[in-house]
């Protein structure tokens, strides 16, 4: 419910000393209870009116004060230091609110703001020759979470995983696998295998020199489409690909396309004579720029002096391709905030080649993982790998079910969705642009503000309306008398769900969700042990609503900020 404008609707039927709809915009909500639920600072006014601005306040306050009718939404007014505060009957909005989570159901958070159109969401990414390590969380989480936010809002997504399947990391591989390797235990072993095999090149190279060139000749081998090179490298491709989509499937991150750099290594030339054409292309020393040094972005490579194709390249050829197959209307781009400079600069070419989408490309920047050992380097092998902290995670949900003498049967799912949970809230609860230090058992504490505990109090509202949802048999006319001045707080937290949607959106910031929800949850259990739902066998309906009502935002808020939902655990 907009507490706000039905506030104002209220204020714009009353004769006051100003206008109302000249200042709507400076009329917000209220940040604590103590201070009303809508406030208006009068400070702005008081040059214009010449009158000091509590002056302004007091009279606004006693002017609505008269003239409150019965039914209406506010119960009073108050002038506290130049602000006019609005306080709302608590029954009647909490009342409202509920009945519009308990009506719209799923629907609660949904918008059609963005109907129609189309977004493409690039994130994941990972370089194939890597494991996919902690340093990839934010990118497929937030990424993820952003996919679910634009759907809230009714885009249309396409999420796109532009793996890294080109270079000379495959040149390595094949030299690697070449000298060390064999066919048998790369098929038993897998990413595993080739994995060793990566490791043991850059172990190998830092004492020979020539293993490097031999990469090189390898990897021109692969870009000149030589048979045997790009069999081999296709097979590794495939192998750690299978591998990549096998752990993003596990955190729940699907994608509708994978078409990776690899694809447009051959489809460069028209990106290239395009930029010619335009007079945007530069020769500088063999190789060819674009210079955006009047832009502040410095020189950006386009090809190099060898005549083999660039990042920025690649990712002008890919935006062209995304365009022509999704006619999209927006695109986002999550990485860490590194690759700041790179999008940049190819996003000003976009514009300088005047592409109707140039003004439709957002890089969503996040902050830095390092280990508490210092920087995460996958040229050690296997740091922080993701697939060990799921297991990890695993492990440790199933020992403290077990402990806990748990009566769910399907465990072994439940200690899968408890550790996804406790992954997703690692990548999104701080800031995004925080650089975080990770911390294996710090992320997989389920005590405390965790994501088990948000899941707890989800199952929680789930067991108290199947103990008495039935007997009570929820119907509208219950939301009249809610426990308006106990569950006051938590209610208004509700209310706030579908703002912060839009809010995620806006500011691309997934942590002000989880936020929302780690309140909900605390309130929630704060309510819980101050009232009864079922006292002596009876069932407060009133009470159940609420709980039936923080049951729904929490499932819809959980399904976007891929915290699994669980009924039982
Ligand atoms: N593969 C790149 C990396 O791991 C990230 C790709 C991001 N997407 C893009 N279109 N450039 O650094």
């Amino acid at each position: 419910m907009d507490i706000k404008s039905e506030v104002l609707t209220e204020l714009k039927n009353m004769k006051l000393p100003i206008s109302v709809s000249n200042y709507e915009k400076m009329f917000v909500l209220s940040v604590d209870g103590k201070n009303g639920d809508v406030c208006f600072p009068c400070f702005p006014l008081a040059k214009e009116l010449k009158i000091a601005p509590n002056k302004i306040a007091e009279n606004l306050a006693s002017s609505i004060n008269e003239q409150i009718k019965k039914n209406s939404i506010i119960e009073k007014a108050e002038a506290v230091n130049g602000y006019l505060n609005i306080f709302a009957v608590k029954q009647v909005l909490a009342q409202k609110i509920v009945e519009e989570v308990l009506n719209k159901k799923e629907a609660f958070g949904k918008f059609d703001t963005y109907k129609g159109k189309t977004v493409v969401l690039d994130y994941s990414s990972v370089n194939l020759a890597k494991y996919m390590h902690i340093g990839h969380l934010k990118t497929t989480i937030i990424g993820l979470v952003m996919k679910n936010v634009c759907e809230q809002l009714g885009y249309k997504t396409v999420s796109i995983n532009y793996v890294g399947d080109y270079g000379t990391p495959f040149g390595k591989m094949i030299v690697a696998y070449k000298k060390w390797g064999n066919k048998e235990d790369v098929e038993k072993r897998g990413v595993d295998a080739v994995q060793d095999l990566y490791v043991k090149f850059n172990q190998e190279a830092e004492h020979d020199e020539s293993l490097n060139e031999e990469a090189r000749l390898w990897f021109k081998k692969i870009e000149n489409g030589d048979k045997e090179a790009r069999e081999l490298s296709n097979w590794i491709i495939e192998l750690c690909r299978g591998e990549v989509e096998r752990l993003c499937n596990e955190l729940g991150a699907k994608f509708d396309s994978w078409r990776g750099e690899g694809y447009y290594t051959d489809k460069m030339q028209p990106v290239i004579d395009e930029l010619n054409e335009k007079g945007l292309l530069k020769d500088s020393e063999g190789a060819k720029i674009v210079d955006l040094t009047e832009y502040g972005l410095g020189v950006c490579l386009i090809q190099k002096s060898d005549g083999t194709s660039l990042y920025a390249t690649r990712d002008l050829a890919a935006v062209q391709d995304r365009y022509n197959n999704y006619k999209f209307d927006v695109a986002f781009y999550i990485t860490d905030v590194a690759q700041k400079l790179h999008f940049a600069q190819w996003f000003k070419i976009c514009e300088l080649l005047n592409k109707p989408y140039a003004k439709n490309l957002y890089h969503i920047a996040y902050g830095r993982y390092s280990l508490p050992t210092g920087k995460i380097s996958s040229r050690l092998g296997k740091q922080a790998l993701l697939k060990d902290l799921l297991e990890a995670g695993i492990n440790k949900s199933r020992a403290i079910m077990q402990e806990r003498g748990t009566k769910v049967t399907d465990a072994e799912a439940v200690s899968k969705q408890v550790a996804v949970g406790a992954i997703s809230y690692e990548a999104l609860k701080y800031e995004k642009v925080k650089d975080t230090v990770f911390d294996m058992d710090e992320s997989l504490n389920f005590d405390g503000e965790t994501a088990p505990y948000m899941q707890y109090t989800y199952a929680r509202c789930c067991s108290i309306l199947e103990k008495s949802g039935e007997q009570a048999g929820l119907t509208n006319d219950m939301f009249e008398n809610i426990n308006a001045e106990q569950g006051y707080e938590l209610i208004k937290l509700l209310n706030k769900f579908p703002q912060t949607i839009v809010d995620v959106y806006d500011k691309k910031e997934p942590c002000l969700l989880i936020r929302l929800l780690m309140d909900i949850a605390s309130e929630f259990n704060k309510f819980y042990t101050n009232n009864r739902i079922i006292d002596n066998g009876v069932v407060n309906k009133q009470n159940l609503c609420v709980v039936n009502a923080v049951k729904i935002v929490l499932e819809n808020g959980f399904k976007i900020v891929n915290i699994p939902a669980i009924s039982k655990m």
